[in-house]
């Protein structure tokens, strides 16, 4: 079967019923609300130019952070906190080629964390240290790694290569979501909420009425869905008449996401002419975007969200890259509204369990490849406070 017919026959299943695959069969029907996050993991800390001689303050996976960049233009990740009386480093001031100054007593530091001036001291107390953190850039943002330094490998940095390929063209923004990262990446992993949550822009009734395929491995999980011989939303009608003006008609429409542990997913979508052979692979006659997401952990309760649209057609119009840009902010801060609800109501109802639909397929593989992630660290999984107990299911 080929890749159009499979599609064109999972397109004719319509509506199927509820936990009726195999995928959630396998998984079970419940699971932890929100999840700790791995330590050992590369998470961005901020955009590229967000970085300046100047330290700005950032806290990733629970650890404040003073970020900065030496004359030289490396990054810099310290601990945000004085090794004399824990005054935050951010608000110090750049000294020589690679030092910050505490804002306190004076203290001076250079980039790897050691003290190399005590203006009240002629000697210098070896001990004088803070904790300095390995950082790379790469995709015009700042990775950063909390966890045991000796595992940091730069190879284990996420694919995101669209954001700064010259086939590719975007911008994007940081949102800060007071939620839990892991609800952002459910959000991301089933895009059947767009038909509710997004419905004046990218969300359209097939998007739940179509069927998908979940594959995944250690670190990575993919949902693919297509949805054939459709009428295009309004984002994707705009965006088909800036490459084709006259445009009229059916579309074909994908959505490939593509999670890597632990919080990264970029989605391949777009739409193309209907019939023209997008499944089969040309999508000349269509338009595609990537949307690049990675969320960075702040705490258990909120997370620092990156996303970019990056386009691969009418790469010289800065019109169009913003847009995009205000387009897709405007989309996202309907999920933000969401996310932030369904976070309080899952603090207020500590009592109350999650259930899992066959629209979760992707979302809770996601969820077992970060549980496997702690399991290794020999951290809990659950970011769920202990002291909730369980009411009996017929509560609900
Ligand atoms: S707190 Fe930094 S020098 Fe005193
Ligand atoms: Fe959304």
């Amino acid at each position: 079967m080929t890749l159009l017919e499979n599609a064109a026959a999972k397109q004719s299943i319509r509506s199927r019923p509820v936990g009726n695959t195999p995928t959630i069969k396998n998984l079970g029907s419940t699971t932890d609300k929100v999840l700790n996050f791995p330590l050992n993991a590369w998470y961005v800390a901020a955009w590229d130019y967000e970085i300046t001689r100047n330290p700005i303050a950032r806290t990733i996976a629970g650890r404040p952070l003073a970020i900065y960049r030496t004359e030289d233009g490396k990054a810099v990740a310290l601990a945000d906190a004085c090794w004399h009386r824990l005054a935050p480093l951010s608000m110090g001031k750049p000294v020589g080629r690679d030092g910050i100054q505490c804002p306190y007593h004076g203290i001076v530091y250079n980039s790897a964390g050691r003290c190399i001036s005590m203006p009240a001291q002629e000697t210098i107390n070896p001990s004088a240290t803070v904790p300095s953190f390995p950082i790379v850039e790469r995709y015009r943002y700042a990775w950063v790694w909390i966890g045991d330094a000796t595992l940091a490998d730069p190879a284990k940095i996420p694919d995101m290569h669209q954001l700064d390929d010259p086939e590719w063209v975007g911008d994007g923004l940081t949102i800060g979501v007071n939620c839990n990262y892991q609800l952002v990446l459910d959000n991301l992993m089933d895009l059947t909420h767009e038909e509710f949550v997004h419905s004046s822009s990218i969300g359209q009734d097939e998007l739940s009425e179509s069927d998908f395929v979940v594959t995944h491995d250690d670190t990575t999980v993919t949902v693919t869905r297509w949805m054939l011989n459709i009428d295009a939303p309004p984002f994707w009608r705009k965006n088909m008449r800036d490459k084709f003006p006259d445009f009229e008609g059916k579309v074909d429409r994908w959505q490939i996401i593509t999670f890597e542990a632990p919080s990264t997913i970029c989605i391949d979508v777009g739409v193309a002419k209907a019939g023209t052979g997008a499944p089969e692979g040309d999508r000349s006659q269509g338009v595609n975007g990537f949307v690049m997401n990675t969320i960075s952990p702040q705490n258990d309760r909120s997370c620092h969200y990156f996303w970019a649209f990056m386009r691969n057609y009418r790469l010289e119009s800065q019109l169009i890259t913003t847009q995009l840009r205000d387009g897709v902010s405007k989309v996202f801060k309907e999920d933000e509204d969401m996310l932030e609800a369904q976070q309080a109501a899952i603090d207020a109802n500590p009592d109350y369990e999650f259930y899992s639909l066959n629209i979760d397929g992707g979302g809770m593989w996601v969820r077992r490849l970060i549980e496997r992630m702690l399991e290794a660290e020999g951290r809990p999984a659950s970011a769920q406070p202990e002291h909730a107990h369980r009411a009996p299911k017929a509560a609900r």
